[in-house]
């Protein structure tokens, strides 16, 4: 009896101090305790849902690089940094010792071989024909007549009805359907016209929201557990494999119709498609001797470029824009700066072209710092070829995993001073009124280096098309009493969306 109440004492005793080492120690310390066989995991995995906070502090305490310590063997140790003279050393000056490697392809399977996921001499090849498809004069107008004729024939008409309705809409999701649609247009020349008052259900863009949450959690899990769960078709993993599959019929089915469109485009010389500026009539139309890629008029290459180039130009833009207008509602000083500013350069009258976006100095300082503060793409990772020491000192081992924590690195006192978490777009503006550059390992949110992203200039003049018409024409109110956080995923969207009620302006 008597050792009983001993055995009920000591688990009293061990809860107690369980409860008031995880109640009242500081949660940044807590993250940083080492368990004698989890090691950090147990801290993870409580600390999951506030993880984007928690990086900011642990960071900060941690002189901006802190080695994270998994199970052993489990494959999850590494090195969180966001020092700037680290990411400088890995995005440019080292680029080539650090690569995405096989654990990310891993990670990201479900996207084959697109850019993204590929390195050396592959994503080299790829990066080129890219390069070279979207910079062409044709594409470059096609994008901007295409973002404009969206805007016009489905935001508008969507806010006027919310308006005239006077009921609530998620802004987010507007967005979500806005940035989809227009990047499949541009990819397949195909607009699948999610877009719409009654906000239908698209399978694909189902399949990549799926396939989003799948790939988080396959960042926090050992890998064994992942693959196990993804052979049994369990959980998430069995999301992604239904995912998958939806991938591979959508992609199919545009496909053989582009390569339809084509063939009869050669027979009857019809102009409208001999002079379509889609990427994939681009990329089916490829020189493959000229890119060297590894089977260019083979499907699943195309079914893997028009993933990965939706997967890098839908959501990243979408977050962009919502947590921008999150910003403005809390931030009305601003809102009247860039409607000043519309008014002065007189966009309305000069038009969309990319040479009267350029004027809006103070909107494009206000969108960098939409970005700073809640960079879409949260999070970078790589891995050293050859082992190396880092400029803060750190060793780093060969096939080691170094994660770069963009949302904390754009929220460091250290990098961005004691108003780092203050939205000030004035922080992007020359004494002259110019636009202020800032380096890319300082400002990492459209990456740095030779893998800087393709279509920062596509998704800045989309932005700045869809503020200015917004802000123009209708005010828009944010309804109170809901939570706005950011959900845990591979981009940085909001969790629980973005609820607004909308005004036309006189
Ligand atoms: C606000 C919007 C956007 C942001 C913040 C953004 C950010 C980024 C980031 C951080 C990367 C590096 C990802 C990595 O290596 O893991 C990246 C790569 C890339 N982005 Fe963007 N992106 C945006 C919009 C777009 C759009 C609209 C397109 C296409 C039309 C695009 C095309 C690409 C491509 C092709 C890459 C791969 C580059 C490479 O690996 O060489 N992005 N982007």
């Amino acid at each position: 009896m008597a050792s009983i109440s001993l055995l009920q004492v000591s688990v009293a005793i061990l809860g107690f101090l369980t409860l008031h080492y995880f109640l009242f120690k500081k949660p940044h310390g807590r993250f940083r305790r080492n368990w004698p066989v989890l090691r950090m995991l147990p801290a993870l995995h409580m600390a999951l849902h506030r993880i984007y906070d928690y990086s900011v502090k642990i960071l900060e305490i941690s002189n901006m690089t802190f080695p994270f310590k998994g199970p052993r063997f489990a494959g999850m140790d590494m090195l969180i940094t966001v020092d700037p003279a680290n990411i400088h050393h890995i995005m440019t000056s080292n680029f080539s010792n650090y690569i995405k490697g096989p654990a990310f392809q891993d990670v990201f399977d479900v996207f084959g071989d697109g850019i993204i996921t590929t390195d050396s001499e592959l994503w080299k090849n790829l990066r080129k024909s890219y390069q070279a498809m979207i910079h062409r004069q044709e594409f470059q107008r096609f994008s901007m007549s295409t973002m404009t004729r969206k805007l016009k024939d489905g935001i508008v008409p969507l806010l006027d009805h919310f308006a005239e309705k006077g009921t609530s809409v998620d802004l987010q999701d507007v967005f979500g359907r806005f940035t989809f649609d227009t990047i499949l247009i541009l990819i397949t020349g195909y607009d699948p016209r999610s877009l719409s008052i009654e906000m239908p259900e698209d399978e694909l863009a189902k399949a990549l929201d799926d396939v989003g949450e799948g790939i988080l959690y396959r960042h926090v899990k050992p890998r064994f557990l992942w693959k196990l769960q993804n052979w049994v078709g369990f959980g998430e993993e069995k999301k992604m494999t239904r995912a998958n599959a939806t991938f591979d019929r959508v992609c199919a089915k545009y496909i053989s119709a582009k390569r339809e469109e084509i063939k009869r485009s050669q027979v009857v010389t019809d102009i409208s498609v001999a002079e379509s500026g889609d990427l994939l009539t681009s990329f089916i139309k490829l020189n493959t001797t000229k890119y060297k890629l590894l089977n260019p008029s083979d499907d699943k290459f195309l079914r893997d470029t028009i993933l990965t180039l939706i997967l890098a130009g839908r959501d990243t833009t979408a977050s962009a824009l919502s947590w921008f207008f999150w910003l403005l509602s809390e931030n009305p000083k601003v809102v009247a700066k860039i409607r000043q500013e519309a008014i002065n350069t007189d966009i309305s009258r000069t038009g969309n072209g990319q040479e009267h976006l350029d004027k809006l100095v103070y909107l494009h300082g206000a969108l960098c710092e939409a970005v700073r503060l809640y960079p879409p793409v949260c999070f970078g990772r790589k891995s050293p070829i050859k082992s190396d020491v880092l400029p803060s000192g750190h060793k780093v081992d060969a096939n080691s995993k170094i994660i770069i924590c963009l949302y904390a690195l754009g929220r460091m006192r250290a990098v961005w001073g004691e108003d780092a978490l203050q939205f000030k777009p004035e922080r992007w503006i020359t004494e002259n009124g110019g636009i202020k550059h800032e380096p890319s390992f300082k400002f990492l949110s459209f990456n740095a280096g030779p893998r800087t992203c393709l279509g920062k200039h596509i998704a800045m003049a989309q932005m700045k098309i869809v503020a200015v018409e917004i802000l123009q024409n209708y005010d828009i109110k944010v309804v109170q009493g809901q939570k706005i956080e950011p959900a845990l995923g591979i981009i940085l969207s909001m969790k629980h969306g973005l609820r607004i009620t909308v005004t036309k302006r006189c």
